[in-house]
């Protein structure tokens, strides 16, 4: 592993921490407007195309770490989630664990109990290891912060990105409220494989707060994970013309988060999800997330959208389930109608939304 200016050596240094303790941490759920799809094969989580995504309001994840000195050399965890013990979940974790120690060396002097909570609802689609691992990640700075007292918050939300994309790509965006952009683009200054930035750029008021109702219509376990998913992109036919396409609707977006036009912000947004599924449905094996009832509620979208002009439009998550995204200024009538016309296509309905402005910095990691 190289070292970089993220690596922690504690050698000859005296810890200022108590031997035990607790730190909480949350952190929110996020959707990509433009998807991470595909990585590197031979490095670990770096991106071969750089996202966007919006963080999301109400769907997030608390979690409570509970760091004790060891005693003896193996290291021990254990994860609770919603109250109950989980030991599925700790193979994940000591992988994580494994992968920032290099980073973080003075992890390797503690045992950790690991006590979680989702704001929303288990197996309901949502991706939660975006929000889980960002805020382990947080967690983990925070024990850093308690032996470096000098720490910069710069350096600190930096960081706990960087360790958070070790745990899930699309985790790193997760430390930012707003825009978040991951992943190296010319368009994008600072943007980098290593950790995720703010969207540097100016954003037209309509963006500022948008809808998200996220419409879950399977709520089982996926059966294909997106790792596995990631790892087909490395010899897909179509592999070449997808990161160019990425690439090229990054740019698009720049230009229409600042103009505010947001016909043609839904446009690029479901182009997006519906490549991510071709790319899907393409590689080999191939497979299909999208479920009958994916398709009943695309189609009235754009139905209910010819009819009524409305601003509404989707994207998609690696899986069956859809967020329709709308300015919050139809937010009334537009919500009324997908209670009464979408309602029967889902297993559940969440209500969340997407904020940028600086305000929201100040109440996100509270
Ligand atoms: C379709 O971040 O879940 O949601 O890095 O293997 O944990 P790993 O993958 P993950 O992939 C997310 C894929 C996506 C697009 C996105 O969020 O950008």
């Amino acid at each position: 592993m190289k070292k970089n200016c993220f690596f922690y050596n504690y050698k000859n240094k005296k810890y200022s921490i108590t031997p035990n303790g607790v730190i909480t941490s949350k952190s929110h759920s996020n959707i990509a407007l433009i998807k991470y799809w595909g990585k590197h094969n031979n490095k670990i989580q770096i991106p071969l195309n750089s996202s966007i995504s919006y963080s999301l309001g109400k769907v997030y994840t608390v979690t409570r770490l509970i760091y004790q000195e060891k005693k003896k050399s193996n290291l021990s965890i254990r994860v609770f989630f919603s109250g109950k013990e989980k030991t599925s979940f700790i193979p994940k974790i000591l992988e994580f664990f494994h992968r920032i120690s290099f980073y973080c060396s003075y992890i390797r002097d503690f045992n950790f109990i690991i006590e979680t909570y989702n704001t929303f609802p288990h197996s309901s689609g949502i991706a939660s290891s975006a929000s889980s691992m960002s805020a382990l990640a947080l967690c983990i700075m925070k024990i850093e912060k308690k032996l470096v007292y000098s720490l910069k918050e710069d350096f600190f939300l930096k960081k706990a990105s960087f360790l958070a994309r070790l745990g899930s790509g699309s985790a790193c965006r997760s430390i930012y409220p707003g825009l978040v952009v991951w992943g190296c683009h010319k368009a994008i200054k600072g943007s980098n494989n290593l950790y995720a930035i703010p969207y540097p750029y100016e954003v037209h008021s309509i963006f500022t707060k948008i809808e998200d109702t996220i419409l879950i219509v399977d709520d089982e376990p996926k059966k294909i994970l997106s790792s596995k998913g990631h790892k087909l992109m490395n010899n897909h036919p179509y592999a070449k013309d997808r990161f160019k396409c990425a690439n090229q609707n990054m740019n698009r977006l720049i230009s229409i988060l600042k103009i505010g036009d947001f016909q043609e912000f839904g446009e690029l947004i479901e182009h997006e999800a519906l490549t991510l599924h071709a790319m899907i449905m393409t590689s080999r094996p191939y497979f299909l997330w999208m479920k009958p009832n994916t398709l009943n509620v695309i189609h009235t979208v754009w139905d209910f959208r010819k009819q009524s002009n409305k601003n509404i439009y989707f994207t998609l998550d690696a899986g069956a389930n859809i967020h329709l995204l709308y300015p919050i200024q139809e937010k009334t009538s537009i919500l009324k109608w997908i209670y009464s016309d979408l309602f029967s296509y889902c297993k559940k309905i969440i209500e969340s939304f997407c904020l940028y402005n600086y305000l929201c910095l100040l109440f996100w990691w509270t």
